[in-house]
């Protein structure tokens, strides 16, 4: 039985021979390696590919981080922090931060963006905690992270000493190229390193993801086993009816074709918001280029049924929608009978609260079929680290092949470097002097 369970009934699309023909041979592309942006096909066969001695590398880091600290600074940005964060939140406990005992250290964030007031706080919230720090960057070069790394580094410096520091902070970079390699070789940092052929957005699964999330305490065996299971689930020799990465891929592909230019991805698990935020940037980053690409947007549910709710039922027709929907709740809470009844809720007595929410994803659903806004649902038994695994597999795989049908290149991202010369002009970086002049003028 598959983790994962699609259903693309209610997205009002028959798959034809020709998307058919079109998805198998871009899943074919993946594999062959003959397709664009084939440097960075080293996600395909990844989770297969870890072995025990790596898992048993980063458990062994993981756990000499948190015998020294109580709190883990994880900075990185893009694809270095959002595979991290999205799992971390969806397997923590969701009132984490009001629980007396910390079985694990808390793994926080930073480097994901240049706020002075969240670096000033991060700071300060940390002072009475023992701490230690994981800088990921695959190129080494990126200005956010390398902010925030060197003020946490002077802090772990100042307070432990230069040897011990370099106990306490772990890079995970290119194995040879960039500053943070040259520092981490200077200081004597342990390292990982980040694959030349994984991507960014693609490496939750290398020790960009799995390091922070051992420190977390996830079960990164689990994760990476229900990785492999949709590995083997969408390989080249899956007929592509067979294959849910291509089925989705396919139904996205051929709703955009139809006009709809916006997939909301939405959650009735407040816990998977951030899964959302790491499947915008992969798909953003690899679909949004060359003047196309459908742009990913999300709602966490029932939350925003009461901001969002009314565009999505009546706005612009141009909407589409993908459910993550999990099958069974971890834990149990009824609604209890009232003997006034006072607030009318009586019918719903004896019923538990993941009865009701399934009720409102399925009223949801029809109401927004009904307001013209096709639906498809991605299923997962629960919110467990197999689960997850695999929703990250399927999610990459139906990237990948989805980016080929487009027509695009889903490996790089040349529009990213757009901002960062204006930024670097601004601030006058060595080498930017014209740039400087000419954008100065423009403000
Ligand atoms: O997917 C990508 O490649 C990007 O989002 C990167 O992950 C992001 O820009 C961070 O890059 P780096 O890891 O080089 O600091």
């Amino acid at each position: 039985m598959s983790l994962i369970k699609l259903d693309i009934a209610k997205s009002g699309v028959t798959v034809d021979e020709g998307m058919m023909a079109r998805a198998q041979q871009a899943n074919a592309l993946l594999h062959s390696g003959e397709g664009e942006g084939n440097d960075f096909l080293g996600w395909v066969n990844l989770p297969s590919s870890i072995d025990a001695e790596q898992i048993a590398a980063i458990e062994a880091q993981a756990a000499q981080l948190r015998a020294k600290a109580e709190v883990v600074i994880c900075i990185g940005i893009g694809g270095s922090y959002l595979g991290a964060k999205a799992v971390i939140e969806a397997m923590n406990d969701s009132f984490e931060y009001l629980h007396r005992k910390h079985a694990n250290p808390t793994v926080v964030f930073a480097g994901q963006n240049i706020s002075e007031d969240y670096t000033y706080e991060l700071l300060e919230a940390v002072k009475d905690y023992s701490i230690a720090a994981i800088v990921i960057s695959k190129s080494g070069t990126t200005t956010e992270p390398a902010i925030a790394f060197r003020i946490i580094k002077a802090e772990i410096e100042k307070r432990y000493g230069k040897a011990d520091a370099a106990t306490r902070i772990v890079a995970v970079t290119d194995k040879a190229r960039g500053a943070l390699k040259t520092l981490a070789t200077n200081e004597g940092y342990p390292t990982f390193v980040i694959p030349d052929d994984v991507g960014g957005r693609f490496s939750v699964l290398t020790p960009v993801g799995l390091l922070p999330l051992a420190v977390a305490g996830v079960d990164i065996k689990a994760l990476v086993a229900g990785a492999v299971e949709m590995e083997k689930a969408t390989a080249a020799d899956v007929p592509v009816e067979e294959n849910l990465s291509a089925i989705y891929a396919i139904a996205r592909n051929a709703l955009y074709e139809s006009g709809k230019k916006t997939e909301i991805l939405g959650s009735y698990e407040p816990k998977l918001q951030y899964v959302a935020e790491w499947w915008k940037q992969l798909y953003g980053e690899s679909e949004g280029k060359d003047g196309k690409g459908i742009f990913p947007a999300s709602v966490t549910l029932t939350a925003d049924l009461h901001s969002m709710g009314q565009y999505i039922q009546e706005g612009e027709r141009t909407l589409f929608e993908t459910i993550i929907s999990v099958a069974e709740a971890k834990h149990t809470v009824k609604v209890e009978a009232d003997a006034e009844n006072l607030d009318g809720l009586n019918f719903l007595a004896g019923k538990r609260i993941s009865e009701i929410n399934k009720m409102a994803e399925l009223g949801v659903q029809l109401a927004h079929i009904d307001g013209g806004v096709p639906n498809i649902r991605v299923e997962i038994p629960a919110i467990d680290e197999k689960s997850i695994g695999a929703l990250i597999y399927f999610f990459e795989k139906a990237c990948g092949i989805s980016g080929y049908i487009l027509g695009v290149n889903p490996f790089n991202q040349p529009g990213v470097e757009a901002y960062k010369k204006n930024m670097f002009a601004l601030l006058d970086k060595p080498g930017y002097e014209e740039e400087s002049k000419k954008i100065k003028a423009r403000l």
